[in-house]
């Protein structure tokens, strides 16, 4: 995503075993685009060096509030006035104690209460045992450093360093990184509520056997996290795909077209946008076999007969809520040749405002692709990029048709 292009983040380490995992977080805030100036405080050097954060920042590390190198001998001050927020990651039970009471007693704890507080964002990535994370007095120091305009990001569950297994593991680096993102986001979608349909469907031959295609679907995935960056409340459908779901955004996993279009009526009467970008199987078989079909040597085949899978799409557009403008539909159309033609001709009969075009080999599994957009006035492409930039200009598109049809 490009949010974090040009952005300048302090990121501060404080003690805790997950230090290691901000050499990574580091890493992928630089390749977003950022720059990053690390601060760390002696706890965290006792668990990584300053001279690999370096390394992957490319700048010079702080450590002490009494630095000489800054000509007026204050970092605390220069670092945070530089910054367009300030992320400390891992950020210790202790830290946040000190941040509740306003100490300032070493560089970082002084650099984020120097800060303008209304101007320079607090962004906090806790890290710690699942005893300290629970402890009230760790809770209470977080709903005061809340109140006092941090934002907590909260944490991870699962097995910790310490051999015990609950709440209070960092976020993953780049769960950390798409929070930022998604915090430097426009607000654009701000109170819409999305429904997207993701991946292939899977049309079961018997048990262990089935029909699928090559969509991956990271197209639609990277809509919802655009979606949900910029404000929205986002719900996927999703058929078999290995990807991790977009943070804050709900899931529902299905197989097939049948159980995709269930899943969608479930959902679309709460929805203001219904975008279809599954790759839903045209056909299924006829009569899924119970048990799995067996190869007896006689050389014969099993004959398979199909029939047609629901339109989920066509069948959200006749919708009355589409039909009234109250529910806004987007299809998706990946074809091989003549795209303008093909999206043109099936935005009319899908029935929907919005129609993206794209080639079928060149993105089917692809982390890139390229849209052509078709709509009422005509047509404009999305050049080839990343799909993570897709989304977020796909994003700024449907916002741009949804204000236009709200007046
Ligand atoms: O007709 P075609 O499959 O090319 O249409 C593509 C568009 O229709 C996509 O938006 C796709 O998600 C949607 N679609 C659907 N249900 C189907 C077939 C396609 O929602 N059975």
């Amino acid at each position: 995503m490009t949010q974090l292009a040009g952005k300048h983040i302090v990121l501060g380490l404080s003690g805790g075993v997950a230090c290691y995992k901000s050499a990574h977080l580091c890493r992928l805030l630089t390749k977003a685009g950022a720059t990053v100036q690390v601060v760390m405080t002696e706890a965290a050097e006792q668990f990584i060096t300053p001279v690999t954060m370096q390394a992957l920042s490319g700048r010079t590390v702080y450590g002490s509030q009494w630095d000489a190198r800054e000509p007026n001998n204050m970092p605390h001050i220069n670092l945070s006035r530089e910054a367009d927020a300030v992320l400390v990651a891992p950020c210790s039970a202790d830290f946040i104690a000190k941040l509740a009471q306003g100490r300032a007693d070493e560089l970082l704890s002084l650099l984020c209460l120097a800060r303008p507080i209304e101007r320079i964002p607090l962004l906090l990535a806790p890290a710690m045992n699942r005893e300290m994370w629970a402890h009230p007095a760790t809770q209470r120091n977080l709903a005061q450093v809340a109140q006092d305009g941090a934002l907590v990001l909260g944490v991870g569950v699962g097995d910790q360093a310490c051999g015990e297994t609950g709440d209070g593991r960092m976020l993953e680096p780049e769960e950390l990184l798409e929070e930022l993102q998604a915090f430097f986001a426009p607000k654009l979608l701000q109170g819409k509520r999305l429904l997207i349909t993701a991946g292939p469907t899977f049309e079961a031959i018997d048990p262990v056997r089935g029909i699928t295609n090559l969509s991956s679907g990271k197209m639609g995935f990277a809509i919802a996290a655009a979606a949900k960056a910029a404000g929205a409340q986002v719900t996927v459908v999703a058929g078999p795909v290995h990807l991790a779901t977009p943070r804050g955004v709900q899931r529902i996993n299905v197989q097939s077209a049948q159980q995709m279009l269930a899943a969608v009526q479930s959902q679309v009467d709460s929805a203001d946008v219904f975008i279809a970008t599954a790759a839903v199987a045209d056909w299924r078989p006829a009569n899924a076999a119970e048990q799995k079909l067996k190869k007896d040597g006689s050389g014969e085949v099993p004959a398979l007969a199909f029939v047609e899978n629901p339109d989920i799409l066509a069948t959200v557009a006749k919708s009355e809520r589409a039909q009234h403008g109250a529910l806004y539909c987007v299809g998706f159309a990946a074809e091989s040749h003549d795209l303008l033609q093909h999206a043109t001709a099936k935005r009319q009969r899908k029935g929907v405002p919005l129609l993206v075009g794209n080639i079928g080999p060149a993105t089917f599994g692809q982390d890139d692709n390229a849209l052509l957009l078709v709509d009422a006035q005509g047509h404009s492409e999305l050049p080839r990029a990343s799909k993570a930039l897709l989304g977020v200009q796909l994003v700024q598109e449907l916002a741009r048709r949804l204000a236009a049809v709200a007046h």
